[in-house]
């Protein structure tokens, strides 16, 4: 196994998009940010500088940190976050996990330009479970603001209203020639024909599910989150925000150029939303004219050739979204805990909170007059700590910072995507964690609540990836909807979509001592407190145990 060393520079850098110049936070000058690439079994040493005006924490999302919950990454859980002038190295090794992950930002919403691909290919010179593609390609989906994300965030909080939507959707950064100002940087993807070519599709939007389809071309997908799948044939994926899906396409059209398109798949209603398309173009070169025995003459395609467009679904096409999620199946039996000693059921929804007395009624911009949003599970609005982080304050033992009554229930039962009540509208805000002891094995069924708007929630857990076992519509019914698991193959993720006005059920074993942050992957939803965090305790011996704190750990 190797250790591969890096230097992240997070600094302002003027960035030209849709016919506009503003600063972005970006990654040694480029957004998206650098591509790390790794074989299972690999060791990164990334040291972080942070020479932006903001506070910065970078998150390896996915990568399982197994001991070294400390260069997870979420402010104010595993770190306090660099200041600016600060610097702090993350120091971790991937064991086991193989395909497509990613990293950015940790903070506010630094994520829309701090961000880049995470690829982990087999141990050295172990093949992967599908022939060897000819190319691999990171295919990143992005949202862009004309304004600075940070300032259209803070407009938010000071309001109390929704953050404005984004002004385009990116793929590699770039949003395609659909957009003014874009044709010339539009990203290029090239194919021969007759090769197979391996995209590794992130969904690295702020607040968007995304659709992604290729013209005329047949996705074969074979991974997600860094976990391979029975491979399955589709022409649409869907990814919510932190999910990445591995596909095989390979160049069986006839030469010419195909747009790769992207655009949103929106569950909340009477919300506004970006409904702008993003593309790239695949587009096909000439053989290699090398090749003396070559007796193809096919010529490449002009690069003034219109590109073929595909169709996509609708905004709101949730039965597309359901099938899709329906033919994910890991690749073999997989052992699922079948008996469960911690089983929890979270809501995850909105809310609203009425606004402080002091507020004018030209700010109070929330659902509901005299009300802001805000968001929670089982009724608790997650607030940050703000001097020291939960897993310092764990480990070193520093009182008043977070409880341990994360509840395991909702505090009432109610008709979760009914038409609820509003009295249930209001959660109380809290830094509550829920502890797991080290080795258990946990179930969480996790609801979609009714509450302002029912919505596709992505919720993310830190620090593990968890088998989903089952999903459906209406509230989960544990007698009727029980019989339904899946517990022989189902698909190991890190993130899971949880279906609008729906459940999910996710089970897996508490073998990772740390505080791990699960959270709505809308980051609309994560200031607004659609998380809490799991406190999973160290178990008996070192192996057992999270290892001590680095020496850099930043104390901004
Ligand atoms: Cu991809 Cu908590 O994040």
């Amino acid at each position: 196994a190797k250790i591969h060393e890096h230097e992240f520079v997070v600094e302002a850098t003027p960035v030209k998009r849709l016919c506009k110049t503003h600063n972005s936070i970006t990654v040694n000058g480029q957004y998206p940010g650098p591509t790390l690439e790794i074989n299972n079994g690999d060791t990164l040493v990334v040291k972080v500088t942070n020479k932006a005006r903001y506070n910065v924490t970078i998150h390896w999302h996915g990568v399982r940190q197994m001991r070294t919950g400390w260069a997870d990454g979420p402010e104010f859980v595993t770190s306090v976050p660099d200041c600016p002038g600060g610097s702090y190295t993350y120091r971790f090794t991937v064991q086991g996990q193989e395909g497509t992950l990613w990293w950015h930002a940790h903070s506010s919403w630094l994520r829309a330009t701090v961000y880049g691909a995470l690829i982990i290919r087999p141990r050295e010179g172990e093949p992967y479970p599908f022939p060897k593609p000819k190319r691999e390609t990171p295919i990143l989906l992005g949202e862009w603001w004309d304004a600075n994300p940070i300032d259209v965030v803070r407009q938010a909080t000071r309001t109390g209203g929704a953050p404005n939507v984004s002004d385009a959707y990116t793929i590699n950064g770039q949003p395609g020639d659909l957009y003014k100002c874009s044709s010339k940087d539009t990203t290029i993807v090239p194919i021969h024909a007759g090769e197979t070519n391996l995209l590794r599709v992130i969904n690295a939007a702020l607040n968007q599910p995304l659709f992604f389809t290729v013209a005329n071309h047949k996705l074969t997908v074979v991974g997600a989150d860094a976990s391979y799948l029975k491979p399955f044939t589709t022409k649409v994926l869907i990814l919510g925000p932190g999910q990445t899906t591995d596909v095989l396409i390979t160049g069986d059209q006839p030469p010419s150029r195909y747009y790769m398109a992207a655009r949103a798949y929106q569950s909340a209603q009477n919300a506004a939303f970006d409904n702008t398309t993003t593309t790239a173009i695949l587009e096909y070169k000439s053989p290699n004219h090398h090749n003396k025995h070559s007796h193809h003459r096919a010529k490449g395609v002009k690069n003034k050739t219109k590109p073929i467009m595909p169709p996509l679904p609708a905004y709101n096409d949730t039965n597309a979204v359901t099938s899709f999620s329906k033919s994910f199946r890991s690749p073999r039996k997989v052992e699922v805990p079948t008996e469960i000693d911690q089983s929890l059921f979270f809501t995850v929804g909105l809310g609203i909170k009425k606004c402080p007395k002091n507020f004018g009624p030209k700010r109070c911009q929330g659902p509901i007059n005299g009300t802001r949003f805000t968001a929670s599970m089982n009724n608790v609005s997650f607030v940050l700590p703000n001097n020291v982080s939960i897993l310092q304050a764990h480990h070193l033992g520093i009182p008043g910072v977070f409880t341990t009554d994360f509840p395991g229930k909702p505090p009432v039962k109610f008709d979760y995507t009914g038409n609820v009540s509003r009295s249930l509208w209001q959660p109380v805000p809290g830094t509550k964690a829920h502890k797991l002891e080290f080795g258990s094995r946990v179930q969480i069924v996790l609801q979609d609540t009714s509450i302002v708007t029912p919505e596709n929630h992505p919720i993310h857990l830190h620090g593990y990836d968890f088998y989903i076992v089952a999903e459906g519509f209406g509230n989960f019914d544990p007698k009727k909807d029980t019989a339904k698991f899946n517990l022989v193959d189902p698909p190991l993720r890190n993130t899971v979509a949880v279906p609008v006005n729906g459940w999910a059920v996710i089970r897996f074993v508490a073998d990772n001592p740390g505080a791990w942050l699960l959270h709505c992957h809308l980051d609309v939803h994560i200031g607004w407190g659609l998380a809490t965090v799991l406190l999973v305790e160290n178990g008996v011996g070192k192996l057992q145990s999270i290892e001590p704190p680095p020496v850099d750990l930043p104390l901004c």
